[in-house]
């Protein structure tokens, strides 16, 4: 009986943090706009070649969102499931992300689940899925240009072809997401290139704290020389 007891409460109290975070979630402000994020991608999608495509993301991320951005953004070695991808973080947050993935050779498996809706727009290459919650096999395929969305908790096996490079944003819990990223890539024999990333985000991290600190300090200081 106690055991049942214990047991119970803890269900609660699993039960009452994720809706709590699912709460915050939906009430949350963000920084980036998924309809902005996507015509700057449409545009890098339109360049001819993915170096091209890549440097168009980052210029138009930065006309809109410089002072949140970090100065330099980086590739990074990262394991999502099976895939062993490439990611160039351009916005990490606890909430919200936009990443281009490159795939330098093809590579097939499962990304993961998560508790995060993305849409990703192909930058070059080519992109196929099958979902695991779908019966039979209806296979998707995206090419340059074409958008497609992993809603939260769907599952999907990816084949990305050689010399694909997608550009994401995405919203949602994403701590449950880094979960997952480390164990696979220490699963796969690589803590270093773990700590490698998450030491520059926590360096963007640092960053965007300074700059709301900064922010709300402008704005504190505007109002008490009666400018507000
Ligand atoms: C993801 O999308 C679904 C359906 O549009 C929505 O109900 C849910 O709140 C979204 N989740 C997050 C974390 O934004």
């Amino acid at each position: 009986m106690a055991l049942v007891g214990s047991k119970l409460r803890y269900l609660l109290v699993i039960y009452a943090a994720f809706s709590a975070i699912q709460y915050g979630l939906r009430y949350k402000s963000y920084d980036v706009s998924p309809k902005q994020f996507k015509t700057v991608a449409g545009k890098a999608a339109a360049s001819p070649t993915s170096k091209q495509a890549l440097s168009t993301l980052l210029v138009g991320m930065r006309s809109h969102y410089e002072p949140i951005l970090p100065r330099s953004v980086e590739w990074h070695a990262i394991q999502l499931g099976s895939l062993s991808i490439r990611i160039f973080p351009i916005y990490t947050a606890f909430t919200e992300y936009a990443a281009a993935f490159s795939a330098p050779f093809a590579t097939s498996g499962r990304a993961g689940l998560h508790w995060a809706n993305s849409t990703c727009t192909v930058l070059s290459g080519q992109v196929g899925r099958i979902s695991d919650d779908t019966q039979g096999d209806a296979k998707e395929t995206f090419t340059q240009g074409n958008n497609f969305r992993h809603g939260q908790f769907e599952s999907y096996v990816y084949q990305l072809e050689k010399d694909t490079l997608v550009a994401c944003y995405g919203r949602g819990f994403l701590p449950l997401s880094s979960t997952a990223h480390i164990t696979a890539g220490i699963s796969a024999g690589e803590p270093l290139s773990v700590v490698r990333f998450y030491l520059a985000q926590a360096g963007n991290y640092y960053t965007q704290i300074a700059q709301s600190v900064q922010r709300v300090f402008q704005h504190y200081k505007a109002r008490a020389s009666g400018e507000l």
